[in-house]
């Protein structure tokens, strides 16, 4: 019997929705972003993303149903995105998913963000299946999770301070290349040379643990000391060798990892793994060390509803419910071991 998993996602900027057949088959996914429009402020403003996703999250929905050929009565569970997030944006998925749920009858799940990430792996390879490690690379995570089945997971190594993708915004920003930075460093790196600056790379003893902020600093001062001297950053080079550090510097945690678990199946998720660079280093990593690598294209590896949908089935699986008491967990922090 096919499992219909209906996925609503409305963490930060993107209102989206998806119906997904076993976890697996997208039927549709409808994803409505307000990028554009929080470019003009620089960065996401909390509460007009609320109120974007009060506007949108309707027609985002009823799409999605249009678009998949199902109608509410086929869908076995309404799957929303509960953490974390922006309360304000996330309240908004939540509240109406509730809605859907108590007049359909339909059981609700709430699901982790960043599980959801990782989820969206399913919906592209058909071999990708636990034992397998995870790096986790988002705007507000950096996470190495060793997970051996669907049921367990434990991390192995997080970042100590700054997120992969706040590093990478923050200098996309002082670079002026704008808001989303990430995409936008990217196809400046696709210009430049991955050598031509030099950063640090931080690694800690005994952990795979990472630390961003002294990157992010020592790139702020070439940039400052450079201003003020009056010279000219090549922003094609400073990209490609920023961006060369990070990936080189998660790359190589990530198969420190994978050897010390024994474990020969490396994936990817959240917007960062979007990055070309980082797509290419890792797969030249995993391919030297015979492990074999997975990621999204590039449309799932950003916020969508079908990885929630996705990781949404998993949980139905286990017999996961929620009820209707369920709220916003902004900031839902996952435990080293679960
Ligand atoms: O997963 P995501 O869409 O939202 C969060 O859950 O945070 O990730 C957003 C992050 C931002 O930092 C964005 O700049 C980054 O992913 N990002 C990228 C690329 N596309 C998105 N970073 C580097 N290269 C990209 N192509
Ligand atoms: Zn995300």
């Amino acid at each position: 019997m096919d499992v219909l998993t209906l996925g609503i996602e409305s963490s930060c900027d993107e209102t989206a929705c998806a119906v997904v057949q076993n976890g697996t088959r997208i039927l549709s996914s409808v994803i409505s972003s307000q990028a554009l429009f929080h470019s003009t402020f620089g960065g996401v403003v909390p509460e007009l993303a609320s109120r974007m996703h009060v506007e949108t999250i309707v027609p985002c929905v009823r799409e999605a149903l249009f678009c998949s050929g199902k109608t509410l009565a086929d869908i076995d569970a309404i799957c929303v995105t509960k953490g974390p997030g922006l309360v304000g944006a996330l309240l908004v998925g939540i509240s109406f998913s509730k809605g859907l749920a108590e007049v359909s009858g339909k059981p609700l799940i709430g699901v982790g963000h960043i599980d959801a990430h990782v989820a969206a792996n399913y919906l592209v390879h058909p071999d990708f299946k636990p034992p397998y490690i995870a790096l986790i690379v988002s705007g507000g995570h950096t996470e190495i999770v060793y997970t051996p089945d669907d049921t367990r997971k434990t991390i192995i190594g997080r970042t100590r301070d700054d997120a992969a993708g706040e590093a990478i915004d923050k200098i996309a920003r002082v670079l002026g290349l704008g808001y989303p930075g990430g995409p936008r460093m990217d196809a400046a790196a696709k210009l430049g040379k991955p050598n031509s600056y030099e950063f640090p790379r931080t690694f800690f003893q005994g952990s795979y643990d990472f630390s961003f902020s002294g990157l992010k600093t020592a790139a702020l001062n070439i940039l400052n000391q450079s201003k003020m001297g009056g010279g000219e950053i090549n922003v094609a080079d400073f990209s490609a060798s920023y961006l060369n550090t990070i990936a080189e510097t998660l790359a190589e945690n990530c198969i420190k990892s994978c050897k010390q678990m024994n474990c020969d199946r490396l994936c990817m998720a959240g917007g960062v793994s979007a990055n070309s660079v980082l797509r290419d280093t890792m797969r030249r990593h995993a391919d030297k060390n015979g492990i074999q690598l997975f990621y999204p294209p590039v449309e799932l590896c950003t916020d969508n509803a079908a990885m929630v949908a996705a990781a949404g089935y998993l949980s139905y699986l286990k017999g996961v419910r929620d009820e209707l008491s369920l709220n916003a967990e902004p900031s839902l922090r996952r435990e080293r071991q679960e």
